[in-house]
């Protein structure tokens, strides 16, 4: 239940950058950066509960980040892999439901199969929702849906006059999920790279140098505690 006195953040989007540089930065390849990343995951959501947030939706792998190096992708796809078999049972037991958003057609079948099991395995949790964006695009995402809401359609299950904002959104892979209120990136890019790209129109933005690795409690509440301060009027005038 939300605490209507509650003036934080509720959905928390964050683009985890900055592995790469500061794997660079310690003379290292980057996927020891990588798995650096993956261990601050849940220092990240376990705070979680104590500023009031519900949901927290991460950027794990985009639909171009299949350009990188076959190395740095199969070993990214090898940390999801045993993260989804350690680490996020950790986070079960913590209370934590997780979901995956993203296409899962390119994805390895043996990783597909991991995450439906994750997903089953916290679907009673409700102490934080996790969203994973794993093979995530924003704009594959949109088409992903226009197609099946297109297919609806085509089937006379849907008429296109009833075709409106509220109704495409229930295609998205987020259908279930509130839209974010913060989004957070890492590592002083000031870009959206393509995520949440429907969900974040009235989200508002904190871009920090900080890279991933080094994101830690105290900087995502005091991020999170701004976000409090803050006045939204979502296009219309203050009251
Ligand atoms: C961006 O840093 C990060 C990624 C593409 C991968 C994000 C993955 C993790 C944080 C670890 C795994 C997460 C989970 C949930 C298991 P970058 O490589 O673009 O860094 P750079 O800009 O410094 O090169």
């Amino acid at each position: 239940m939300s605490n209507p006195a509650h003036t934080g953040p509720r959905h928390v989007a964050i683009i985890m950058d900055g592995n790469g540089r500061w794997a660079t930065q310690r003379g290292r390849p980057r996927l020891f950066g990588h798995h650096a990343g993956a261990r601050r995951v849940r220092e990240i959501v376990e705070t979680c509960p104590d500023i009031g947030v519900e949901y927290l939706t991460i950027f794990a792998f985009s639909t171009e980040n299949w350009k990188r190096t076959q190395v740095e992708v199969a070993g990214l796809m090898s940390l999801f892999r045993r993260y989804i078999t350690k680490e996020a049972r950790a986070l079960s037991a913590f209370g934590v439901r997780v979901r995956f958003i993203g296409d899962r057609v390119r994805l390895d079948p043996k990783l597909v199969s991991l995450m439906d099991e994750l997903e089953l395995l916290t679907s009673e949790n409700t102490k934080v929702h996790l969203t994973i964006a794993l093979n995530y695009g924003g704009r594959d995402e949109v088409a992903r849906a226009t197609k099946r809401l297109a297919e609806d359609v085509a089937a006379g299950r849907l008429d296109p006059d009833d075709v409106d904002e509220e109704t495409l959104p229930k295609y998205l892979d987020t259908y279930v999920l509130p839209d974010p209120d913060l989004v957070i990136r890492t590592s002083g890019e000031a870009r959206i790279s393509n995520f949440l790209l429907w969900q974040s129109a009235y989200a508002e933005y904190e871009f920090i140098d900080t890279l991933w690795p080094d994101f830690a409690r105290a900087e995502f509440t005091a991020l999170c505690a701004n976000y409090g301060g803050r006045e939204r009027r979502f296009g219309g005038v203050k009251a």
